[in-house]
């Protein structure tokens, strides 16, 4: 049995089997996961993984271990580990995990410490956690790490910051950043399992309600695509007029948060950023207003202000707490602020997370490949991946398409011929 610290590992049975429904759904990575078992081109790699412990992650695992990686993982947020899921990691795939669901900042930590601890030589992170850490507590394992990876957009700007004052230790190649991972897992992903988290933590019907989505990026389009769809009259609030245009272009109200806090029923912010809504909105917000956030930290909303404001608090139902205001109005915040669709519901559907970690998976072997040229910087995905994931998905899906004829070929690549 692997070092492991992991809720009960009696629940590795339902875990084997939600992994297995997962990777019914996971084709490509099914079939990266058939090439590495034969070539192993991970062999000798210890892998560090602080990633949501999800059963698409257990599918991941599996995978990175089959190309002869030893693999680490940790939770890269307290709240979005499936206990069941850790334990089958550990039992059925021998895999040294570190996670429970709704630990506390300490443990959140100390696991991460317990990654380092195995001495990675590739760092897989979602949100840069552990490389932060690495770089602030633990720089003397630094000389064994060739590279690393980021998942979310969070992460990229965090990585991307480290890189422009230098202080990036080694390359990280931004998976966030690929087609194949944005377009489809920020969008359809985040905007399907935000919604689901938001309804299993509360029930509510969505039709004709008010649906305040801050954000209008990947994720955030995605979340007000699919709320719109339920029924709910949509309000988009931005920062960026280019975002804020398309949002309007695309048929949403848009306007200020101050202006959308008296008339919205259900508040999700997806913008990455800090204290998105705080003091001055909790105060014009209707009585039984619900507040989500399904950006990646759990600053977008200032609970420790609403904290104050309260007289009182309790739980109200699982990853429901209701904040009372002096006024006597009511506040009902999901899932302690934290992403709603992994802490209320199951996190994206597998058939996203299918090509997000056919990206890890294939990112980590071009890194074992080049890493020696590549400097302390912040790289893309290479458009060669992207192209064959999108590739091997459609066929996994049974669609096809077209190929340019040469005349085609020639036409798009020549300037001579006009009207
Ligand atoms: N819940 C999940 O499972 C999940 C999945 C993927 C990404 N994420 C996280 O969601 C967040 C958004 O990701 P994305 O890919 O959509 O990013 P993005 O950069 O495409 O979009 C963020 C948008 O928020 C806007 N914004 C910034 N500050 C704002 C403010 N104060 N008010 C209103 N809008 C503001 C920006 O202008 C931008 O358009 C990130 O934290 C990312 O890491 C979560």
């Amino acid at each position: 049995m692997p070092k492991y610290d992991v809720k009960d590992l009696s629940l590795a049975s339902k875990g084997k089997l939600r992994i297995e429904w997962a990777r019914k759904s996971m084709p490509v990575l099914g079939i990266i996961e058939k090439r590495f078992a034969e070539e192993k081109p991970l062999k000798g790699l210890t892998l560090g993984a602080c990633l949501h412990v999800t059963t698409e992650t257990g599918a991941l695992a599996a995978t990175l271990k089959a190309g002869g990686a030893k693999v680490l993982l940790c939770a890269s947020n307290p709240l979005s580990t499936q206990d069941d899921v850790a334990a089958s990691l550990v039992k059925h795939h021998n895999i040294s995990v570190f996670a429970i669901k709704g630990e506390d900042h300490k443990t959140y930590y100390s696991h991460i410490h317990s990654v380092i601890d195995g001495k990675p030589n590739l760092s897989m992170d979602d949100g840069a956690d552990l490389v932060s850490t690495l770089l602030k507590d633990r720089r003397e394992m630094l000389p064994g790490v060739i590279g690393g990876t980021e998942e979310t957009t969070t992460g990229v700007i965090r990585l991307r910051a480290m890189a422009k004052r230098g202080v990036l230790a080694y390359p990280i190649i931004a998976v966030n950043d690929a087609d194949t991972k944005h377009l489809f897992d920020n969008r359809y992903g985040t905007g399907q399992s935000t919604v689901d988290g938001i309804i299993r933590a509360t029930n509510r019907l969505m039709s004709g309600s008010v649906f305040v989505v801050s954000g209008y990026g990947w994720c955030g389009r995605g979340v007000a695509m699919r709320a719109r769809r339920m029924g709910a009259r949509v309000i988009v609030t931005e920062v960026e007029p280019l975002r804020a245009l398309e949002a309007v272009m695309d048929g949403y109200e848009v306007m200020p948060i101050a202006d959308a806090v008296p008339i919205g029923d259900i508040f999700c912010t997806l913008t990455g950023d800090i204290r998105v809504i705080g003091k001055k909105h909790f105060q014009k917000m209707k009585d039984g207003a619900i507040v989500a956030n399904s950006g990646h930290f759990n600053v977008e909303l200032d609970l420790e202000t609403l904290a104050g404001m309260s007289k009182k608090r309790r739980k109200v139902r699982d990853f429901v707490e209701e904040f009372t205001l002096k006024s006597g109005r009511r506040i009902y915040v999901l899932g302690e602020g934290r992403l709603i669709n992994l802490a209320a519901a199951e996190g994206h559907p597998s058939s996203v997370m299918d090509m997000s970690f056919a990206n890890q998976a294939l990112v980590a072997e071009y890194m074992v490949e080049h890493h020696a040229e590549m400097t302390r910087d912040v790289y893309s995905v290479p458009p060669r991946i992207d192209r064959e994931i999108a590739r091997m998905k459609l066929q996994a899906m049974g669609v096809e398409i077209d190929k340019l004829t040469g005349e085609q070929k020639r036409y798009l690549q020549s300037w001579e011929m006009g009207t």
